[in-house]
């Protein structure tokens, strides 16, 4: 048989690998975007009572009403935005799936889609299965911050889509006014749509504010936004988020989610459901992250590495230029081996490799682990 790979670019996943090797080696994983502590003990009590009231069959396919029923009061409440939660919000298998949806039913063949990276790693693969070209804008380390002249630079009649991440994985960057306005004059009067990846969006730290593209005059009737209940409720296994976007782009959205999975998980959706209803733990978020973002950047105090600023999210950045020459791959390789520590070699979150000897560690974990971790990194 003869085929030809759609993408032949994609191999092993770097999350995985860094796992698989995290596990043999016994090491402290700091690599994946997971918790090691456990949910709240209510969500877990509703997945259960939810098993036994009539959930074991397929939800309706957009999602459960009473779900999106919450979101829309959270985003009221939260970000002073009407949502139509009937129109507007569907559930999906993880942000992931409503990021790929939201391409794979708005980019043609040939069509240019605008990357930022460093960025999270299932845009672009999104992307070129469906024929769409990636045009990539590469951030600049330490700052990390978006040079909006490049990105106007790189529109051209074919773009399509701009992909963004706020709260920022890997950077911790979090857009802010300056970034909004921006986006709004470089897609004034034009036909570019903006997948907005907002999965950390509770996690914010020093008081500043999340953001989102909803909240702006011609951002919101051009953009998808992606969220996570795995990041903002710890339970990333379940796979359960949601996109908002303006009716006519759900209902575009929709006609590849109904025919890529149907349906999200019916227990799950109704557990969380309850679980939003009687409770607003999302609101302690920022604080709890903040805190174990401290926790871990005095333990971090007194090793060889650099930290860079993180604003949000769960990742921080740490520079070992000061340690070794290697490339990133290598010495993350090498940590896990030596140290028994794994993270995340940014270059793999680049199409080209770019390497600054920057590594990625998540710090949603446990004191504990985060204390154990920087005792080993101490030694490096
Ligand atoms: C930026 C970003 N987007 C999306 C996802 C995936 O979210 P989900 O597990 O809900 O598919 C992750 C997970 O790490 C992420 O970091």
């Amino acid at each position: 048989m003869n085929f030809k790979s759609k993408l032949p670019n994609v191999g092993r996943h770097i999350f995985s690998h860094m796992t698989a090797l995290a596990n043999e080696y016994h090491a402290v994983n700091l690599s994946q975007g997971f918790p090691d502590f456990d949910p709240d003990p209510d969500l877990l009590k509703f997945v259960g009572e939810a098993l036994s009231k009539n959930t074991n069959q397929y939800a309706p396919m957009p999602g459960l009403p009473q779900l999106r029923m919450q979101i829309a009061a959270k985003m009221k409440s939260g970000y002073d935005l009407d949502i139509d939660w009937e129109n507007e919000i569907t559930i999906g298998t993880g942000a992931t799936e409503m990021i790929f949806a939201a391409i794979a039913a708005t980019v043609w063949p040939g069509d240019e889609v605008i990357l930022v990276e460093p960025c999270y790693d299932c845009y672009r693969p999104a992307v070129e299965s469906v024929g769409g070209k990636a045009v990539v804008y590469k951030m600049k380390a330490p700052e990390f911050r978006i040079d909006w002249k490049a990105i106007r630079e790189l529109v051209s009649p074919k773009t399509r889509m701009i992909c963004l991440c706020t709260p920022n994985n890997p950077t911790g960057k979090v857009l802010d006014q300056y970034d909004m306005g921006q986006l709004m004059a470089i897609t004034a009067g034009t036909d570019i749509l903006l997948m907005c990846d907002e999965v950390y969006q509770y996690m914010t730290f020093g008081g500043r504010q999340h953001l989102s593209p909803l909240q702006f005059p011609g951002l919101r009737e051009r953009t998808f936004a992606a969220f996570s209940f795995g990041k903002t409720y710890h339970v990333t296994g379940w796979k359960v988020g949601y996109c908002v976007a303006p009716a006519a782009l759900t209902a575009e959205l929709r006609k590849v989610h109904q025919n890529m999975t149907y349906c999200t998980s019916h227990p799950f959706q109704h557990a969380i459901a309850h679980y939003m209803e009687k409770s607003d733990s999302h609101l302690q978020l920022a604080a709890f992250f903040e805190r174990k973002r401290d926790l871990f950047l005095e333990a971090l105090g007194q090793t060889k590495f650099n930290v860079l600023d993180c604003d949000g999210g769960y990742f921080l950045l740490l520079d070992y230029a000061e340690i070794s020459d290697e490339n990133d791959f290598d010495f993350c390789v090498r940590l896990i081996k030596e140290f028994g520590i794994a993270a995340i070699p940014v270059s793999h979150l680049y199409s080209d490799l770019h390497d600054d000897r920057l590594i990625r560690i998540c710090f949603a974990k446990k004191d504990e682990t985060l204390l154990e971790a920087a005792r080993r990194l101490k030694a490096v």
